[in-house]
C-alpha cells in the first residue's frame, strides 16, 4: 500500500474530536478505500490542556494553527475552527500557497472568499474540499457537483440549518419555548459559536450561496441572499400554519434566470410548506436538499445537518477523494468559467404569502387591512382573526392567506400598512413553498 496521507487538524472541538474518532473507529476502511492510511501527525487548538475524550498523545501539537501549512510532515491540512476570516482564512491561504490541499467545514469561509481560494488552489495545483460545510453529513457538494454534474440544474432549496429545524419542529411537537429549545439545540453541538448565525439564517445563507454557485456555474455571491430567520416565529404562527394544512421551515431557496446574463435569486427565509411536501417530515437537526435537475428530475438528499459523526463523516469523506486524486475544481468549474450573475427582483415571482399581523381590536382595523390587499392588487385567499380575553387591551392576532400573485404586490400592502397605527408591530411574511 502507498505512503499514509498524513494530516493536520486545525480544532479539536465538535467536529475535529470526531474526526479522530472516525479515523480511529473505521481506520481499516479507510485505508482500503482510500487505497493508504489516512494518519494525522499534528494538531492545533486553542486550549492544549483540555480533555476533549480523544487521545492526542501521539500528535505534535502546534499553539499557532497557521503554522501546520508549512510542516514537512503534512501533505492535508483540515481546518475546523470556524470565523470567516482570521486564522482560519489565513491557514487556508497558507496552505494553498504551499501547494498542499486544504479541507475545511467553514461554511462561513466559503462563502465569503470561496472564489479567492478556489483561484489559489488552482494556481498551486492544491485542492480545495468543503463537504462538510453543507448540510452535515449529507454528501451534496458530492451529488450536484460531480452526480448530477450532466445536469442544469433549474432550482435547489432545502432546509440548510439543523438549529433552526431542531427548534422549529420541536416548537412544533412541544409546543414549548423558543428560547428553551435554542438552549437545547446549543447544548447538543449543533449550533454556531454565535448562534445568532443559525437563528437569523445567515448560516443557511452561507450555505445557500455555496450551492447556488455549484449549482448554477455562477460567481459565490453570498452578499446577494435575501436573508430572514426564526426569530420572530410564535407558537401562535405554528398553530395557524397546522390549522391550514402547513408546517412552517426555514428554506434555502434559489434560482438562476439565465437569459440574457444570469439572474441569480437568492433566498433564506422561514415558508410554510405543505404538510404533504417531502421537506414538511424533515424534523430535528436533519437537513435535506433538492435540486431539480433537467434530466435527472428532482434530486433529494436527506440526513443529519449537524453534529460530530455525521459532520466528521464528510470531512473524512473529502479526505478519502484526495487520498484517490479525485479532486475536481471548487465549484465543478474552473474559476474563469464562473460567471458573473445579478441579483434578480422578486417583485415579479408568482408566490402565495401567510401575513400574520399583531392589530388592535376595535372597529374598522380589519377594513383597513383589506383595503390595502385591495388597492395593492393582494387577493386574500383565507383570514382568521384570534379572539381576545374580555376587557384585554392587549393586540390580537389577524392571519391570512394569499392567492397567487406577485411578490411586489404583497409588499406594495405592507408598504401601505407602514406607520398605522392599528398594527403593534411590524407584519410578518412568510412565502408558501410551491
Ligand atoms: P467548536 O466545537 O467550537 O470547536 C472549535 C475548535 O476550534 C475548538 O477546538 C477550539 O479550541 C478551536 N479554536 C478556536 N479558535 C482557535 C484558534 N485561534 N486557534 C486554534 N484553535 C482554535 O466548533 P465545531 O462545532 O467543531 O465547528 C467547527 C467548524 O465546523 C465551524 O466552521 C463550523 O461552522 C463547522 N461545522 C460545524 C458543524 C457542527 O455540527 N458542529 C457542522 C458542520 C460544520 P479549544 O477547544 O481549545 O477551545
Ligand atoms: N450550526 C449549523 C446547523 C451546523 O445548525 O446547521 C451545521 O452546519
Amino acid at each position: 500500500m502507498a505512503e499514509p496521507l498524513r494530516i493536520a487538524l486545525a480544532g479539536l472541538g465538535t467536529v475535529g474530536a470526531g474526526v479522530i474518532r472516525l479515523l480511529e473507529a473505521n481506520a481499516g476502511l479507510i485505508a482500503g478505500r482510500a487505497g493508504r492510511a489516512i494518519a494525522v501527525t499534528a494538531v492545533s487548538a486553542r486550549d492544549r490542556g483540555k480533555d476533549r475524550g480523544v487521545d492526542l498523545s501521539g500528535f505534535a501539537w502546534e499553539d499557532d494553527m497557521t503554522a501546520l501549512a508549512a510542516r514537512d510532515d503534512v501533505d492535508v491540512v483540515v481546518e475546523l475552527v470556524g470565523g470567516s476570516d482570521g486564522p482560519a482564512l489565513t491557514l487556508a491561504r497558507k496552505t494553498l500557497a504551499q501547494g498542499k490541499a486544504f479541507v475545511t467545514a467553514n461554511k462561513a469561509m466559503v462563502a465569503h472568499h470561496g472564489l479567492e481560494l478556489a483561484a489559489l488552489s488552482e494556481q498551486h495545483c492544491a485542492p480545495i474540499r468543503y463537504e462538510a460545510a453543507v448540510a452535515g453529513g449529507i454528501p451534496a457538494i458530492k451529488g450536484i457537483g460531480e452526480g448530477a454534474a450532466a445536469n442544469r440544474i433549474e432550482r435547489i432549496y432545502g432546509i440548510l440549518n439543523g438549529t433552526c429545524n431542531y427548534i422549529l419542529s420541536e416548537m412544533e411537537s412541544t409546543g414549548r419555548d423558543f428560547a428553551e429549545v435554542l438552549g437545547e439545540a446549543q447544548a447538543l453541538g449543533y449550533a454556531e459559536a454565535d448562534p445568532t448565525f443559525d437563528i437569523e439564517g445567515v448560516d443557511a445563507a452561507h450555505k445557500l450561496a455555496i450551492l447556488a454557485a455549484l449549482a448554477f456555474g455562477t460567481k459565490l455571491d453570498f452578499a446577494a441572499v435575501d436573508t430572514t430567520g426564526i426569530s420572530r416565529i410564535r407558537a401562535a404562527d405554528i398553530a395557524q400554519a397546522r390549522a391550514l394544512g402547513y408546517v412552517i421551515r426555514l428554506i434555502g431557496l434559489a434560482d438562476c434566470d439565465s437569459a440574457p446574463s444570469p439572474q441569480l435569486f437568492q433566498r433564506v427565509a422561514p415558508c410554510l410548506v405543505p404538510a404533504t411536501h417531502p421537506l414538511a417530515g424533515v424534523c430535528g437537526p436533519t437537513n435535506a436538499v433538492v435540486a431539480e435537475g433537467n434530466f435527472a428530475g428532482r434530486l433529494l438528499f436527506e440526513g443529519a445537518g449537524a453534529g460530530d459523526g455525521p459532520t466528521a463523516s464528510a470531512v473524512v469523506a473529502d479526505l478519502i477523494d484526495i487520498a484517490r486524486g479525485n479532486t475536481p475544481p471548487a465549484f465543478s468549474l474552473p474559476v474563469a468559467m464562473l460567471a458573473d450573475s445579478v441579483r434578480a427582483d422578486p417583485a415579479g415571482r408568482r408566490n402565495r404569502a401567510y401575513l400574520r399581523l399583531m392589530v388592535a381590536d376595535r372597529p374598522g382595523v380589519l377594513a383597513e387591512i383589506t383595503a390595502a390587499m385591495r388597492d395593492a392588487g393582494v387577493s386574500i385567499e383565507s383570514l382568521i382573526q384570534q379572539g381576545r380575553q374580555a376587557e384585554s387591551e392587549e393586540p390580537v392576532l389577524v392571519a391570512m392567506v394569499t392567492h397567487e400573485g406577485p411578490e411586489g404586490s404583497v409588499a406594495k400592502a405592507l408598504e401601505l400598512l407602514d406607520g398605522s397605527p392599528s398594527l403593534s408591530e411590524a407584519p410578518l411574511v412568510m412565502w408558501l413553498l410551491g
